[in-house]
């Protein structure tokens, strides 16, 4: 197993660390937020959120349509659940994302959110649990709304690529409301796809799992591509270039991370979990993890003897798009190699799946964890403790009933 070497010599050992130079080391915030963590720990009443049922009684006014395949992330909440109790919290709730989850959060007295959830039905369904955060006034880890409804809107994300010049699969979208598309008619069409006429892929702009996903041969076959995924999705439809070369998934979060429960601060975001998806042969888009699970076959852990330069470039991407898309919260980015060579983003998933892994099956972001000497629940305290960091630092006006569990005489 390869250790990370602690945060004074990591710099220099990280594959491609920034040339910029690092902000000063605040050694002693990070005892103070072990402190914190630990005056906390007894007391915090924590939620953990999963996807709501829109056909269970009461969850909704009216049940709509998912225009992003729906998944309750239940199994995954009670992962995330049990590792905060084997850290100490005992307090933690499992709760649905519905319409009822503001009383049930008030009624357990919830100090801060865990967002495992997709959302129930609508439009932009991921963003919607944050929002009502925001609109509660619990604090939460996760994204915003706004940044979680960018980076699960695949089309809105790549625009910001473009606009940061970071390299992702030529693409477009369109409605069927503007009628069938007509690829040698269409400007847009053609300026973005130049002379590619195929393949092409086909997929949901708010998508999950590459449900919906379709390989397209020739452009006189989109059409009927599009109409599928628009009648699973009632959504705008993206088309991307078919990028034939391999594909990559890496992991990025905030600075503050734990390594055998001990804190340290990085300089900049913590990147992992960079591995390489392995695809059977003729297998052309990775298949659901819902169709066939994620097993040890089905992916490569990079290290850095062997895939030193592929490592580096991903540790680049995913620093920049952190950085740059003022991140604050776990993404993890899908990449995949075009046919020049050239690494390309397709997506950024900002829940990316946290199961916790077993003998037989794990999820993409954990299968990194060893090569940085780390565990499960060393990757839900880093979480933790980064979303603490950020909010008794940045968020002073939103930790109001926070704060007062920090005096070791508050009661619970
Ligand atoms: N432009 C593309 N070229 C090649 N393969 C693609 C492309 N877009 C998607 N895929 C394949 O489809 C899978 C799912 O697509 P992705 O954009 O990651 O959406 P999601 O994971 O949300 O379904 C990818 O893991 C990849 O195997
Ligand atoms: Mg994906």
């Amino acid at each position: 197993m390869n250790v990370e070497p602690h945060e004074d010599d990591e710099a220099a050992a990280q594959p491609n660390a920034s040339p910029a130079p690092r902000p000063p080391r605040r050694t002693t915030r990070v005892v103070e937020l072990e402190q914190q963590i630990e005056r906390l720990t007894p007391k915090l009443r924590i939620a953990v959120v999963f996807g709501g049922d829109k056909t269970v009684d009461g969850a909704v006014i009216n049940p709509t349509p998912n225009t992003r395949p729906w998944k309750s992330y239940e199994p995954v909440a009670e992962d995330i659940a049990q590792a905060l109790r084997r850290l100490g919290f005992n307090q933690v709730f499992l709760m649905p994302e519905d319409m009822r989850l503001g009383d049930r959060l008030r009624r357990e007295g919830i100090h801060l959110a865990w967002l495992n959830t997709g959302g129930v039905q609508g439009y932009n369904p991921m963003a919607h649990a944050a929002a009502m955060m925001e609109m509660y006034g619990i604090p939460y880890i996760g994204h915003d709304p706004l940044t979680t409804g960018v980076l699960d809107n695949k089309h809105v994300f790549k625009r910001s690529l473009a606009a940061l010049d970071i390299r992702t699969a030529p693409f477009m979208t369109w409605h069927p409301a503007r009628g069938p598309i007509q690829p040698k008619a269409n400007g847009r069409f053609i300026r973005t796809f130049k002379d590619h006429w195929g393949p092409f892929v086909v997929k949901p702009v708010s998508g999950r799992g590459s449900l919906h996903v379709h390989v397209i041969e020739r452009e006189s076959d989109l059409s009927d591509a599009i109409a599928e995924v628009f009648a699973a999705t009632e959504n705008h439809v993206l088309i991307e270039a078919y990028l034939p070369g391999r594909e990559f998934c890496v992991a990025a979060c905030g600075s503050v991370t734990a390594r055998g429960r001990q804190l340290a601060r990085r300089g900049e975001p913590f990147v992992f979990a960079a591995v390489e998806r392995i695809l059977a042969p003729g297998e052309k888009i990775f298949t659901s993890m819902d169709v066939v699970p994620i097993t040890a076959d089905r992916l490569h852990v990079l290290n850095s003897a062997s895939d030193m330069s592929a490592m580096r470039e991903l540790h680049e991407i995913s620093r920049k798009v952190f950085v740059e898309l003022h991140l604050e919260s776990l993404v993890r980015l899908d990449v995949r190699v075009d046919a020049a060579g050239r690494m390309c983003i397709l997506e950024a998933n900002p829940k990316p799946d946290l199961r916790a892994p077993s003998e037989s099956v794990t999820s993409l972001v954990c299968a990194g964890l060893a090569e940085h000497g780390m565990d499960y629940d060393d990757l839900i305290l880093s979480l933790l403790a980064d979303r603490l960091d950020l909010l008794f630092s940045q968020r002073r006006g939103t930790v109001s009933r926070l704060s007062p569990l920090l005096q070791s005489s508050s009661a619970a």
